[in-house]
């Protein structure tokens, strides 16, 4: 089989590609990413001598570039891992966002309906359905939540969301949708909560929490997302929606402190900042579907999966410390400044 890996430079694009080459040697990869500040072809260079793997640079939303590439490769299986996804970032600036993450899954789409398919995947988020109050801790996500969405960010990854079901539906294209909560692991670029504590903790730099820290993730190894992505595009049904999470609820303090004290760094790094505007409360998965039907389960919890973490950030100081000296600290200062 030949698949297609949208946003294969980016953090869990790349921990994918790295998962498919392992689990199913067989089979071609091509990741095609535009290679926006999130994007980085040092991840890929274990990939790049695979005679199963090729890297091709491009834009998911220039339409010509697409059909080209579509007529070209014939792929029996498309990953749509390729986004904006940082929900700051949106904040500050959205139209990006729905290029990118609007326009650029239709233009797929589109290529899907002309030339065939046998799947396309669209990795879409929780942050779809909102947020959850942080009283009710009996509630969660279920496939069948509404779409409710708070940020730029998450309101555009909805409406690709319906435009792959409306997809579905219209032209009968076989088409799933994935829904993950928070991911952590290899490769996740410092912008992010966990890998902005640790790089910064190493640093002896201070940690900023946003408002009171008392907002909830439901945080997911990135090995495990890429587990259950890789099990709905090989067994899942066509049109379904499926919810990825482990149970792993923290508030972001609890995550701080955790990492603060794995790495023994003292807690009074931690700074509050003036919090995100319209900062979603609670995030839960109800990963009932994917464990029943298609005998999903995590390998990590959070408690297993921090450490393992920690340790490859600490063998692969370079990868980070190359992007945290570069344009990044532009980006920092903006966003930080005088927050
Ligand atoms: P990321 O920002 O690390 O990577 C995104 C990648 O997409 C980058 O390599 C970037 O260069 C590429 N890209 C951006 N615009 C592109 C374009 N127009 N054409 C081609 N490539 C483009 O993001 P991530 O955290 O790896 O997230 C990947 C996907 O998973 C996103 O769709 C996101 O919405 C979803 N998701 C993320 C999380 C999470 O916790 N990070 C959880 C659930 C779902
Ligand atoms: O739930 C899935 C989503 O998780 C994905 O769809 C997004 O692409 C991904 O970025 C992530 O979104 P979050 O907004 O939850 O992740 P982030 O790491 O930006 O923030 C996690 C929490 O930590 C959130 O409550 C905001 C808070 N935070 C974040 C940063 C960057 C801080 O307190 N301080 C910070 O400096």
């Amino acid at each position: 089989m030949k698949v297609l890996v949208t946003g294969g430079a980016g953090f869990i694009g790349s921990n994918f590609v790295y998962y498919e080459l392992k689990h199913h040697p067989e089979d071609e990869i091509v990741c095609l990413d535009k290679l926006t500040y999130a994007g980085n072809l040092e991840t890929l260079k274990d990939a790049m001598n695979n005679p199963k793997f090729k890297f091709v640079k491009g834009d998911i939303s220039d339409r010509d570039f697409i059909f080209d590439l579509f007529e070209k490769e014939r792929f029996d299986i498309v990953v749509n891992f390729a986004a904006e996804s940082h929900v700051d970032r949106s904040i500050e600036d959205p139209e990006i966002f729905v290029k990118t993450n609007v326009l650029g899954t239709t233009t797929l789409l589109d290529a899907v309906k002309k030339f065939g398919i046998k799947r396309f995947h669209q990795v879409s988020t929780d942050e779809v359905y909102g947020d959850l109050p942080l009283e009710r801790k009996d509630l969660f996500f279920t496939e069948e939540t509404p779409l409710h969405t708070s940020s730029p960010y998450s309101s555009a990854k909805a409406a690709a969301d319906l435009f792959v079901l409306a997809y579905h539906r219209t032209y009968g294209l076989p088409v799933t949708i994935s829904r993950c909560s928070n991911n952590y692991g290899p490769y996740h670029f410092p912008e992010k909560l966990i890998p902005l504590i640790i790089s910064r903790a190493l640093n002896d730099e201070t940690i900023p929490v946003y408002g009171t820290g008392e907002n909830v993730r439901d945080w997911l190894h990135v090995e495990d997302h890429c587990s259950a992505i890789d099990l709905i595009i090989r067994n899942g049904k066509d049109g379904e929606v499926y919810n990825i999470g482990g149970h792993n609820e923290r508030t972001n303090l609890e995550v701080v402190k955790t990492i603060l004290k794995a790495l023994n760094k003292p807690e009074s790094l931690i700074t509050f900042v003036s919090d995100r505007k319209g900062h979603d409360l609670r995030y839960a998965i109800d990963p009932t579907k994917i464990e029943t039907e298609l005998g999903w389960k995590p390998k990590y919890t959070f408690d297993t999966g921090i450490p393992v973490t920690i340790e490859w950030y600490l063998n692969n100081r370079e990868w980070w410390e190359n992007i945290i000296n570069g344009e990044y600290q532009n980006y920092y200062e903006k966003m930080y400044g005088d927050r």
